[in-house]
């Protein structure tokens, strides 16, 4: 018998993480809903070169996890290891940003695939929701976008949030100091490691993203990306900081946050939580303002502002952080037939329970009495309905609630009226 792996750096989810995840994906299209935001959808594949393009030559995306391949006609296809750069190509491919009003304001939810080193909370298949607010005029725009970030946490349940804030400033501001690195770093780079020794070549900035220890020691006396910023990156970053302190958003400022894609300019930030056991997954969520990445995939030129949450780091945390808030997989009411002879007069009563609205099940063997109530109980029924001979004869059924153990008969003809009375108790 073949015996098919699971691939590497994927995982399957099912029942309550299933249905949990989709209780997440709801919640946030919900809040997105509320700030105007309407959804794209894009495919999950994409020419290689625009993901070069846009995430950058330098990124670790492009030089190490990309998931491209030659399709059957010598196509260079890549999985997308993000959602930006393909709902940017859409708005192009489109003409969104001619037809519609700007800024567009669009959110997204789909998987992303990056060939990472697998560990918790860090996959090769993964599931992003974003939002994109393309034609910003503002900073209030960055301001929003972040505030939706932070108040959409808040909401799924996270009890505080650790929001990294940074401004690695405009073109100008950013010259500047890719040539103070580079100074700095100049008579250091030979015991950095090899990642670094290339960062340094190609762009110093990513330096500050390497993850290695000794290296980490080096980068800790590098140069500030803040004493760097031009007057006009300053107020801009300023401006943004005044609004979430009216908001009541708390954040910190992190020097060293640049973040792993190329395209951002200004403002980047990423939100993070530790629970109490001590669990970090790393960003949650995170996003930038980004000026060029619209004209670089063949459009015009058009400010942006962004975010994008991991759903898996955000399932996991939360069923650590509020188990009794997980979504359970539950029925309104489980029917129990007793008799095979009646079972397509149950079966019937099931289907108008069904259109009616509730969550019902039954199984269509006969099945002894204690049997079927346990099958009731794993199924999280809130109540049993048991028909027989008797209460077909007599057109009632009896409802059992598997809570408090009572039980009653009810009449057919009251039996939608009392269940949704009895559930919202
Ligand atoms: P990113 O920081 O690369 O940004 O990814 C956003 C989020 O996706 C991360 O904070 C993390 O929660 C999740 N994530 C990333 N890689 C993995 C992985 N291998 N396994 C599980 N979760 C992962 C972006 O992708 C940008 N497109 C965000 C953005 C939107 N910027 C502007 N607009």
């Amino acid at each position: 018998m073949a015996n098919y792996q699971l691939q590497r750096g994927t995982y399957d989810a099912y029942y309550e993480d299933a249905l949990n995840i989709e209780k997440i994906v709801s919640i946030l299209k919900r809040i997105s809903k509320s700030y105007g935001y309407a959804p794209i959808h894009t495919p999950m594949y994409e020419q290689t070169a625009l993901f070069a393009r846009s995430a950058g030559e330098t990124s670790d995306i492009v030089t190490k996890e990309m998931f491209n391949f030659l399709d059957k006609s010598g196509r260079d296809i890549c999985l997308r290891p993000e959602l930006t750069a393909g709902v940017m190509r859409a708005i192009v491919t489109n003409k969104l940003y001619a037809t519609k009003d700007l800024p567009l304001k669009l959110s997204y939810y789909g998987s992303a695939f990056r060939y990472e080193r697998p560990q918790a909370g860090r996959y090769r298949q993964f599931n992003q929701f974003g939002i994109e607010n393309v034609g910003a005029t503002s900073y209030l725009n960055d301001a929003e976008t972040i505030i939706f970030g932070y108040n959409s946490l808040r909401i799924l349940g996270f009890p505080h949030i650790i929001l990294k804030i940074n401004s690695i400033g405009d073109e100008e501001s950013r010259n500047a100091y890719r040539t103070a690195l580079k100074e700095f770093f100049q008579n250091k780079i030979e015991n950095m490691c090899p990642d670094c020794k290339r960062r340094f070549e190609t762009n110093p900035l990513r330096i500050l993203d390497c993850k290695v220890k000794e290296d980490q020691e080096i980068i800790k006396g590098a140069p500030k990306m803040s004493d760097y910023l031009n007057e006009q990156s300053k107020e801009y970053l300023n401006n943004i900081l005044k609004v979430l302190d009216e908001q009541g958003v708390e954040y910190e400022i992190d020097d060293t946050l640049v973040r792993g894609l190329d395209y951002y300019s200004h403002v980047v930030f990423e939100y993070h939580f530790i629970t109490e056991n001590g669990t970090s997954l790393g960003a949650v969520g995170a996003g930038g303002h980004y000026d060029n990445l619209l004209r670089e995939v063949g459009g015009p030129q058009l400010s942006s502002v962004g975010l994008a949450f991991g759903v898996e780091r955000l399932n996991l945390l939360l069923k650590e952080i509020n188990p009794e808030e997980y979504a359970k997989v539950e029925l309104d009411a489980y029917l129990i037939c007793l008799g095979k002879e009646n079972l397509d007069k149950v079966f019937s009563l099931c289907t108008t329970l069904r259109n009616n609205g509730f969550n019902v099940d039954m199984s269509f063997e006969n099945k002894s009495m204690g049997a079927s109530f346990k099958i009731a109980t794993r199924k999280n029924a809130k109540f049993a309905l048991i028909i027989g001979e008797n209460e077909i004869a007599n057109n009632i059924v009896k409802l059992k609630d598997l809570n408090t153990q009572e039980q009653c008969d009810v009449s057919l003809e009251n039996l939608v009226e009392v269940l949704d009375e009895k559930l919202v108790d």
